[in-house]
């Protein structure tokens, strides 16, 4: 008797065991089947020729004219920590939209990607793509302007899950690559990074850069310009942006992604970039 109950419990672990493992719902399908590469570079301009965009796209003409009203990076900053994060003085103006207060990367750890699928294909509350932007007025008329865009009028539902699995397998958690510093509150705050590269090996770090970036910005990081920086000033300045340009490319350039690196490698890198002696500004 006793090994009857041992066998009914174990024929019904393994009924449990199955249901649970075997059937795969098409979401599930979905999921894996979208790539967080690509969604990564939708998240700083969904529209580039690099995410294979439809450039024959009706919509085309008004991305590019209000382009910060559409991009996920400005509404939640490239550290997806909106405006408590690096993007906390990034104000207003007429030609962009205020910063989320959104704390994405967190809503991106918490939420299943089924809510956050959901959340992109929200229709109320969200802004009409009919909506005219070029009278946007952060003083007088801003709550449109504001609203996240409304994306099931946008993006295809396969566009929809990359951005998706960006949010929950692509980001970077910058906490792991510097101290940020951040004072004060929206729009009036101020940010600042320290420690960059955190506990990071340089050695390992530059060895990276020497295989992946010398060819392009110089053993020294000086031989491009970036916004009149060298990539080592750049990085120590706006370590928020680069891990994103780094893994995802710098899109219309000819850096493109790094899609497989590691947050340890990512981590060695800023170590290496940090040291103003083989990397001055
Ligand atoms: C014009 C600004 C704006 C843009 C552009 C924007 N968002 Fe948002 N987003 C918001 C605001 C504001 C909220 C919070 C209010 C809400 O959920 O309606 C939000 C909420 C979200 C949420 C839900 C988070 C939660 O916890 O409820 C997700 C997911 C999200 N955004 C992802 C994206 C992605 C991905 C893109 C780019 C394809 C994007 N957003 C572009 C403003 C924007
Ligand atoms: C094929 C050449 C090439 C390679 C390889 C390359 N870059 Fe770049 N990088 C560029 C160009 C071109 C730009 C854009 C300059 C511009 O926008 O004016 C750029 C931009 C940047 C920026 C500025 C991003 C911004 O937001 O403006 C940083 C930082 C940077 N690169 C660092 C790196 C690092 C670190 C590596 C190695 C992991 C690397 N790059 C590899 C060519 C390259």
């Amino acid at each position: 008797m006793k090994s009857f109950y041992v066998s009914l419990l174990l024929l019904l672990s393994l009924l449990i065991g199955c249901s649970k493992d075997d059937i795969t719902s098409p979401t599930d399908s979905a999921f894996d089947n979208a790539s967080a590469s690509n969604g990564g570079i939708m998240y700083d301009k969904f529209w580039s020729v690099e995410s294979d965009f439809d450039q024959a796209n009706v919509n085309l003409a008004k991305f590019n004219a209000s382009a910060d009203f559409f991009r996920c990076k400005q509404c939640h900053g490239w550290d997806l920590l909106g405006n408590t994060g690096a993007y906390v003085s990034r104000g207003p103006k007429t030609t962009r939209p205020n910063v989320s207060g959104v704390n994405l990367f967190q809503s991106a750890q918490t939420k299943t990607a089924q809510e956050l699928f959901d959340a992109m294909k929200k229709t109320t509350g969200r802004r009409d793509i009919s909506n005219d932007l070029s009278t946007y007025n952060p003083s007088t008329n801003n709550s449109a302007g504001d609203q996240m865009p409304n994306y099931s009028q946008l993006l295809t539902d396969s566009q929809i899950w990359d951005l998706v699995k960006f949010m929950k397998e692509g980001v970077l958690d910058v906490t792991l690559l510097y101290d940020a510093t951040v004072t004060g509150t929206y729009p009036t705050g101020s940010f600042s990074i320290s420690n960059v590269g955190k506990d990071g090996n340089a050695t390992s770090g530059k060895t990276y850069y020497t295989a992946e970036c010398a060819s392009c910005h110089g053993v020294d990081g000086k031989l491009i310009a970036l916004e009149g920086m060298s990539a080592g000033k750049f990085t120590r300045k706006k370590g928020n942006e680069v891990q994103h340009k780094i893994k995802f490319g710098q899109l219309g350039s000819a850096m493109s992604g790094h899609f497989d690196i590691t947050i340890s490698e990512m981590k060695n890198l800023y170590k290496a970039l940090a040291d103003t002696t083989s990397f001055p500004d």
